[in-house]
């Protein structure tokens, strides 16, 4: 059926037409908002979705007694999270490296061998397995009995969807082995196979409905369905591959988990086997590669992990993924259309990103119509041009690419593309900076309005609510966009202030299109629940250049509260300061990035927007994850040999106890730990009269004595 706007005007609907308009209304719109928000392939201008959710306004309003449970009103953009609720992970849900080449393996077990100090004769042994391409579960088992499912979410945080997991077959309700551990969360990935998706697909057209686009997507959506007998419907199948919070290991190896997961009744991949050197490793995956087609569900790649599990225990976590496993990807897929135009996006730092608009093109089961064209020197190497047919690439999920140009269907009027030397957004210059060390210039041309450009303060802000900052419930890009276009949020401090501005408004937001009474008041809750936020998240949040979320938390760890923190960066303003050398001495941060971060409290209307920011949320103090170790928070400084694992090894562990490691001895070091030809650090810290340790006397302080 036409979702467009039905004949009949509102005024002239009898209650009965009313109420089957609603409820077709209601279908088309949740229709839309899974095509925009879940499958990304919108089908109707944005203009004619906003005139389906005003006819349904309007027809609410006129027959308030007909509005549905499930109406679009009740719904802020229809992101589905909202309706689930949240579960925090006890283990957090991580994610995977990528490799693609054959060197990227070898460089991976070579870095395992540095940090475990193994000899090089010595077998690491590795498993390895399909990639598969669907969406990651946590099944918690409570004395083999499944309590709850949950999806990966940000990592830490997931949905709980435990009725739907409960309708899926291959899921075991109940483990009655009598060797199952008291508690066992169990982790893997939901999917979809081809057949069923093609026999959703044929069920859908037979019906007059749409199709649906991949298996992946297909199978997010079907296990966030609110009605879990909508979920029942779609054949769903699982692969168990990985454990979060248990109370015991049925083995000491990653393939004896995995044979104990088979034998409890959870799914294995059949395909996964032991390697023991490079060479296996590579022909397990040229192996799985050529099996790829035939399969019957979709992967993208192979995963390689250390079987030993006190190995992985030892390598631990970089940032958020294991160094103990990795994705070799498979080649990226290929695919050829017709480049509209080029587009200039400006970032939250001002850099220029050219952006391919493209012919929608299928490419690896997903609709592209965008795809970076990286930097002016790229566009210049490889002359692309409006009208140009190009071939484009995408891997997994990093995003499509412009890899050439074929030549030959050149458009003969076509011209070079002239690369603006002015921001598309506030018409200030747009130059490339020299880097002061290299004396090369930058690939990527900024904007130089900084503060004045919209498009950068726009970028900022959404940048400020994204997933790792400050993440507010039904407030994302879009949302963001449309308040700063209307003026209703200009920095973060009008985010909070959002409430008490609309309470006095002729203009409210429930008026406003696309929302109501009750999405306007879920929105102001979302926002309040944020008041209090955590320090890494907030420090992140700042958009400061070069301040991922990996120096964030170093940051925060380090400064431990925001007053600390902030007072720090503005007396580090004096590059001769105890505070600048400090900052510059943490593990992880170097000159560039600490220039950067004292350069954006410098900056006074920086300082203006976080004064106004402060007054309306209470940062948390940094929480160490650890607070029983005898390390939590000193400083350790390791000069000269290390005997008993490499430095690298010792660095992790002391971080994984809360400690700071950094790189100089100052003042402010607590520990210095020094080996066998200690030199120069060493004696500063006799100078200082710091705590010297031994090796040895340093596993004993952190509760590591001998090994074994
Ligand atoms: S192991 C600590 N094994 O890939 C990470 N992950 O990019 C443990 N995935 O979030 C993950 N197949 O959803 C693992 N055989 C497999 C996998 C697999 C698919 C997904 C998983 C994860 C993502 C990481």
């Amino acid at each position: 059926m036409n979702d467009k706007l039905q004949a009949k005007p509102v005024e002239d609907l009898k209650p009965d037409e009313a109420e089957a308009e609603l409820e077709r209304l209601a279908g088309a719109l949740a229709r839309h908002d899974a095509l925009y928000y879940r499958q990304d392939a919108p089908e109707i201008s944005d203009a004619d979705y906003d005139e389906l959710r005003r006819r349904n306004e309007a027809i609410e309003t006129r027959f308030p007694d007909l509005v549905r449970p499930d109406s679009p009103s009740h719904r802020v953009g229809a992101a589905p999270s909202e309706q689930f609720a949240k579960v925090s992970h006890k283990v957090a849900m991580l994610s995977l490296g990528n490799v693609f080449s054959e060197d990227d393996v070898v460089d991976f077990l070579n870095r395992i061998r540095r940090f475990l100090g193994l000899e090089p004769d010595e077998t690491i042994e590795v498993t390895a397995e399909p990639k598969i391409d669907g969406l990651s579960i946590a099944l918690t088992y409570d004395h083999g009995q499944l309590v709850q499912g949950a999806t990966r979410g940000d990592g830490n945080e997931g949905e709980n969807v435990t009725a739907n997991v409960e309708t899926i077959a291959e899921i075991p309700k109940r483990v009655a082995d009598a060797d199952y551990p008291e508690r066992f969360e169990v982790r893997g990935e939901i999917y979809m196979s081809h057949a069923d998706f093609a026999a959703l697909n044929a069920r859908q057209e037979a019906a007059g409905r749409q199709t649906y686009v991949n298996p992946r997507n297909t199978a997010a959506g079907s296990l966030r369905q609110l009605d879990p007998k909508m979920t029942a419907e779609r054949a769903l199948k699982f692969f168990g591959y990985a454990w979060g919070e248990v109370s015991a290991l049925p083995s000491d190896t990653q393939m004896g988990v995995a044979q104990a997961l088979q034998r409890w009744g959870f799914p294995v991949n059949p395909l996964m086997r032991l390697c023991q050197s490079t060479d296996e490793m590579l022909a397990a995956y040229r192996d799985i590669e050529a099996q790829r087609a035939t399969l019957g569900y979709d992967i993208d790649g192979v995963v390689y992990k250390v079987n030993r599990l006190d190995w992985q225990d030892r390598l631990g976590f970089v940032s958020r993924s294991p160094r103990w496993a990795v994705a070799h990807k498979f080649p990226a897929e290929q695919a050829t259309t017709v480049l509209r135009d080029i587009e200039i996006q400006v970032g939250r730092t001002g850099a220029l990103t050219p952006v391919a608009k493209l012919e929608p093109v299928t490419v690896g089961g997903v609709v592209v119509q965008n795809a970076t064209l990286h930097n002016e020197d790229e566009i210049a190497r490889k002359d692309v041009r409006a009208g140009d047919t190009v071939i484009i690439q995408r891997a997994g999920d990093v995003i499509p690419q412009v890899l050439s140009v074929v030549e030959e269907k050149r458009p003969k009027d076509s011209k070079p593309f002239i690369f603006p030397d002015r921001c598309p957004a506030c018409g200030s210059h747009a130059v490339r900076e020299v880097n002061p060390k290299t004396g090369k210039e930058d690939v990527v041309r900024r904007c130089t309005g900084g503060l004045i450009c919209p498009a950068q303060a726009v970028e900022r802000l959404k940048h400020f609510v994204s997933r790792n900052a400050f993440d507010i419930d039904g407030l994302g890009s879009k949302q963001i966009e449309a308040f700063f276009e209307e003026g209703r949020v200009l920095k973060p401090a009008d985010i909070f202030t959002l409430k008490a501005r609309d309470d006095v408004s002729q203009e409210k937001l429930e008026d406003r299109e696309g929302w109501g009474a009750l999405s306007a008041a879920n929105l102001f809750a979302a926002i309040d629940l944020r008041r209090q936020i955590e320090l890494d998240r907030l420090i992140y949040s700042l958009g400061v250049r070069h301040v991922g979320e990996t120096t964030g938390r170093i940051l925060a760890k380090t400064y431990g509260t925001f007053e600390a923190f902030w007072a720090a960066m503005v007396e580090a303003g004096d590059r001769q300061s105890d505070a600048f050398a400090e900052l510059n001495n943490i593990d992880g941060i170097g000159e560039v990035v600490a220039s950067a971060i004292v350069e954006f409290f410098a900056e006074r209307h920086n300082a203006e927007v976080l004064d106004s920011l402060l007054a309306e949320i209470a940062p948390l103090p940094f929480e160490m994850d650890q607070t029983d170790s005898p390390v939590a928070g000193k400083t350790v400084v390791f000069t000269g040999t290390l005997e008993r694992m490499s430095r690298s090894e010792a660095k992790a562990r002391a971080e994984r106890l809360s400690a700071k490691v950094a790189g100089s001895v100052s003042a402010k070091t607590d520990y210095v730990v020094a080996g066998p030809g200690a030199g120069s650090k060493l004696k500063k810290a006799e100078e200082l009269g710091l705590t010297v340790l031994s090796e040895d006397a340093w596993y004993e302080l952190i509760g590591e004595a001998q090994e074994p």
